[in-house]
């Protein structure tokens, strides 16, 4: 079975697409990306190492029904988490977001993702430099670092394949 699961969210697929490249990118080691409104918690422990993506919704909001997505997403999904058990499990989390039109809230829903896996026991792995980009503020910064890594299609999607390759790099240990 493969080692990696790929679970995101997403309203225009930006997040999906990323997913699928991540998939490619990783070959066998990784399943099949599953949009996070088919899953189930069941779904997610049966991996040793997840990769979550996320969108920013609203003004710095999880996606999901309340920032006007067309369908439910992590805002639903995270309650879900409370309680579970995850330690054991590496998660790494990626972020869509756009830092011009929402240069306070830049990637701010990463945050909600990275709180509820570290509630849940969970190693929080795949912190990005924020150097390269230009945003006055976002939740998703800790220790002065992204807590994943930060991708913006609309302003700054020329850089998406090599920060993603360069990521990736960084979690290899996590599946090696
Ligand atoms: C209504 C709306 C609100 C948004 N709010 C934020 C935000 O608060 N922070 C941010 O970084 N990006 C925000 N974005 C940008 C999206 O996160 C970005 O377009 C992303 O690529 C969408 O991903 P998706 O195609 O997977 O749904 C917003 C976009 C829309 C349309």
């Amino acid at each position: 079975m493969a080692k990696v699961g790929v679970f995101f969210g997403t309203d225009t697929g930006n997040t999906r697409r990323i997913a699928k490249d991540i998939t490619t990118a990783l070959g066998s080691i990784a399943a099949k990306p599953v949009n996070v409104r088919n899953a189930t918690v069941d779904d997610l422990l049966a991996y040793d190492t997840l990769i979550l993506g996320v969108p920013t919704y609203g003004e710095g909001q999880l996606p999901g029904l309340s920032t006007g997505n067309a369908t439910t997403s992590w805002e639903e999904f995270l309650p879900t988490l409370a309680g579970q058990d995850f330690s054991g499990k590496k998660v790494a989390i990626y972020g869509l977001g756009n830092q011009k039109s929402y240069p306070t809230e830049f990637v701010d829903a990463m945050f909600y993702l990275y709180e509820q896996f570290e509630q849940c026991g969970a190693t929080l792995i795949g912190a990005w430099d924020t150097d390269g980009y230009n945003f006055k503020a976002s939740k998703a910064v800790v220790d002065d670092r992204f807590v994943g890594l930060a991708l913006d299609q609309e302003n700054q999607k020329d850089l998406t394949p090599a920060r993603l390759e360069a990521w990736l790099a960084t979690l290899a240990p996590a599946w090696d």
